[in-house]
Parts: structure tokens; sequence; C-alpha cells
């Protein structure tokens, strides 16, 4: 089977290799890190091996209860913010078709999103959507207190008790959690929820391939196996440092684009159902690197859509830019682009051809280009969207973003800056236990 592969030639033409083999010490250093659990943040290194070690009885569980919620739901709400639903919402948007999103047919429920925000209009319409449906929930929380989702449970826990009855609600509810703490933990126990536990050593931004991410992916009718699969073939190609470690070659050459002064990444990808993976990987690499004030920004965009929007900057605008592509290389299906007698549009010189084809000349012509106008390119191509080659490029992700941080000099693995806003939130809320910060946050406004 084929396996992603990473092309950096189109950066070592800003960054020497002698530049990049600088940070040989530091990547082999980050990976033994890894490996042996030491260094900053070891105590949440539970993601390295956490496919290898997850169970078939797991697997079989997970899929038991997606099968449970696939017959008796007509859509499942996901509700979880951060590394709680973006890693589901990433896998389920590249691997779904793109307009089934909202049109349920039976035995495949469809899987919706809430609590990764506090819009009142969101969460009303999707209310107002759901009253007569036939709906199930997924509530992720690791901490089991963030407001978002605390707030979209509440509301939408209420009103399934109320269209389904409160204890056939209860079979319609799945809690993912910590395994002891938290409100969301007592709740279940209390109600006699199903739960899946989100292990300690596991952060939110790396639990994909944990029930956080496994359970709902399984509910939307795609094949969790195969990207535990491909991830234990990534786990053991990025093992140890050298140049099959596609983990290491992607960190280590984004550190030395950064220390030449190319401060912002950006993930491109020529597939729309890749948006949310891109998003995935922001959080990932955002709270992972963005600290102490050092670190990449991650930034994304979808070609060639944003070609007519961001184009122009990304071609001439401040050189502190690098692009990491994700190329795919073949897609799921095919159409071809008819001739037309009239040719009013000019377009017959491509009649005949793939539409792939066309995307594939302007990814290589806008790559050529980019180039040319001074942006250092990582190719990452993936073979196909299939749940394989995604769980292979979730991990060398992750892995990645691991060898990078340590290289950085940072703990790839806390998130203290994430804390300000929450605290200046609740003295705004006047939450008990706040009153102090409230008095000294009124005098600021
Ligand atoms: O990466 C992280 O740890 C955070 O972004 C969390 O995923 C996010 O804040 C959600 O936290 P929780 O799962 O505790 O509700």
């Amino acid at each position: 089977m084929k396996s992603i592969e990473i092309n950096i030639k189109d950066a070592l033409s800003f960054v020497s290799a002698e530049r990049v083999s600088e940070f040989n010490v530091a990547a082999s250093k980050g990976i033994a890190n890894l490996n042996e659990t030491k260094g900053a943040g070891s105590d949440f290194h539970g993601w390295v091996n956490l496919a290898s070690e997850t169970t078939q009885e797991l697997v079989a569980d997970i899929n038991a209860t997606a099968q449970r919620l696939r017959k008796e739901c007509e859509y499942v709400v996901c509700i979880g913010i951060g590394g709680s639903y973006l890693g589901a919402k990433a896998v389920i948007e590249a691997l779904s078709n793109a307009f089934d999103a909202y049109t349920a047919t039976p035995g495949c429920p469809k899987v919706l999103f809430a609590g990764q925000n506090i819009g009142e209009d969101y969460m009303h319409e999707l209310q107002t959507f759901l009253a007569d449906k036939r709906f199930g929930i997924i509530v992720i929380s690791k901490s089991g207190t963030t407001t978002e989702p605390a707030i979209a449970f509440r509301l939408l826990k209420e009103q399934l008790e109320r269209q389904a009855g409160k204890d056939a609600a209860k079979n319609l509810i799945v809690a993912i959690t910590d395994e002891k703490r938290g409100a969301l933990r007592q709740l279940a126990n209390e109600e006699g929820y199903t739960t899946y536990v989100i292990a300690d050593n596991v952060g939110g931004r790396f639990s994909v391939l944990s029930p956080v991410g496994l359970l709902p992916i399984a509910v939307a009718g795609h094949d969790i196996n195969a990207l535990l699969q491909g991830a234990v073939e990534m786990e053991k190609t990025t093992k140890n440092p050298g140049e099959e470690n596609i983990a290491e070659t992607y960190a280590k050459v984004r550190n030395a684009l950064y220390a030449e002064g190319k401060k912002i990444e950006i993930l491109v990808n020529y597939n729309p159902k890749l948006h949310f993976l891109a998003e995935w990987w922001k959080q990932l690499y955002g709270e992972s690197e963005g600290k102490e004030g050092k670190g990449i920004f991650p930034a994304s965009v979808d070609l060639t859509t944003d070609l007519h929007s961001m184009g122009q900057w990304i071609q001439e605008g401040e050189r502190t830019i690098f692009e990491t592509v994700l190329s795919v290389e073949e897609p799921n299906h095919e159409c071809v682009i008819p001739s037309d007698v009239a040719n009013l549009d000019g377009l017959n010189y491509i009649a005949g051809k793939r539409i792939d084809y066309v995307n594939k000349m302007a990814e290589i012509g806008t790559r050529i280009a980019h180039v040319e106008g001074g942006v250092p390119n990582i190719q990452i191509t993936i073979p196909r969207l299939d749940e394989h080659s995604l769980g292979q490029l979730i991990y060398v992700f992750e892995k990645g973003c691991g060898i990078s941080g340590y290289i950085l000099g940072v703990n790839p693995f806390d998130q203290p800056g994430v804390e300000a806003y929450k605290k200046n939130m609740f003295a705004l809320l006047e939450k008990p236990g706040y009153e102090e910060a409230s008095k000294a946050i009124k005098q600021k406004l």
C-alpha cells in the first residue's frame, strides 16, 4: 500500500541542506524524548503509541456504540471544542460526501457539531433544526468543565430528554471524558451514560486517535481500524532519526525556515475536503508552539479558491511565509470536462480531460509561481483521501509537532496562554470565586 511522502526540494533553494542538518542533534533529542517519555511535558506523551496500543476490544466496543447510534438516530450531535472536536470534524469532512452534511439517510446518521462556539443564533438554529428529528449526543470534554460545550450540552440534553423522554435519552447520550474527575464524569456516572475515557497522558489536540475522534468518525460510517493502521505504520517509520523519518524532516525544515525569518507557515490544500484538516493542524501547531514569545504562526488556504483572495498576498506580500502543500495524488471519483460545439467559454482545449488534471496543473503552476516569488515550499503527498492515508498524515503531523516543539525549545504539550481569556470571561460573568477579579476587570472597561 502506498505511503504519504514529503518533498523538500523547493524549500532547499531557500535554506541549504547544511543549515537543515544543523537541527539534526535537536531533532534526535526530541525523538529520544518522545520514545523514552522524557523532556518537557512528558506526562502528555500518551499519543505517541496510542494507535498501536488501542486494543481490538476497544475498537469493537466503539464500533458497537456507533452502530447503536446509527440505528437509533438520524443525527448525532458531537459537542466539544478545540481538541475535543477538530480531529473528528477534520476526518469526517475529508471522508464524507460534501453534500450529505444535512440530509440523513436511514442507517446513516449525520454528525453535526455544537459547543465549538458560543453563537446564540447557531444554537437556536441547531435546536430548531433538531426539533422534529431523532437525535443523539456525543459530549466530549477532557476537563468536563469547558464553558462552550457545557452550555451546548445543557441545552441539547434538556431538548433530547423532552423529545425522547428522560429514560430513552440516557441511551442516546455518550460521554467521553476523564476516567475519574470532572463534572461530566460525575453526571455520566449518575445518569448511567455509555462513556469512554480520555487518558490523562493524552492532551486534547493529540486525542483524535482516541475515542474522542474514533467514536464520531465511526458514527459517520468510516473505518477506524484503517485509520489506526495508517497511524501505526507511521509510528514505526518515525521512531528513529534518519532520512526515512518524514516527521523529523518536516520538523527540521520548518525550524530552519523559521530561523531564516519565515515566521508564517501556510498549510495549502487543493481539495476542499481538507479544509478542516487544516483547522485541526492549526490548533495542533499553534497551541503546541506559540509560547514564550516564539513559534511559527500556522495559517491555511484552500486552493484554488483562495488564489482569488489570498493569492496576491502570497505571491507578492511580505516575504516572511512558507507553504506546506497537501497534495492528494488520486481522487476517489472521476469527472471529465465535456466538449461543447459552440465553445463560447473557450474550454474545448481541455475537453476530455479530468478535472483533477486541471487541478494538478493549477497546483504545479502555483508552486512554481510562489517559489519564484520567494515562498519556500514543502510538499506532502497523500496517495488518496481514505482512512489509511489520513491515519498516516495525522500521526506524521503529531510526531512532527512534538519534534518541532522540542527543537524550538518549548514544552509542546502545555497551553498556559489559553487560560487568560477564560479568567477575564469568568470575571465579567461574575462567576462565584471571581469576585476580586470582577472588580479589577470592571475598572478596565
Ligand atoms: O488542546 C487542548 O487541550 C485544548 O484546546 C482543549 O482541547 C479544549 O480546550 C477543550 O478542552 P476540554 O476537552 O477539556 O473541554
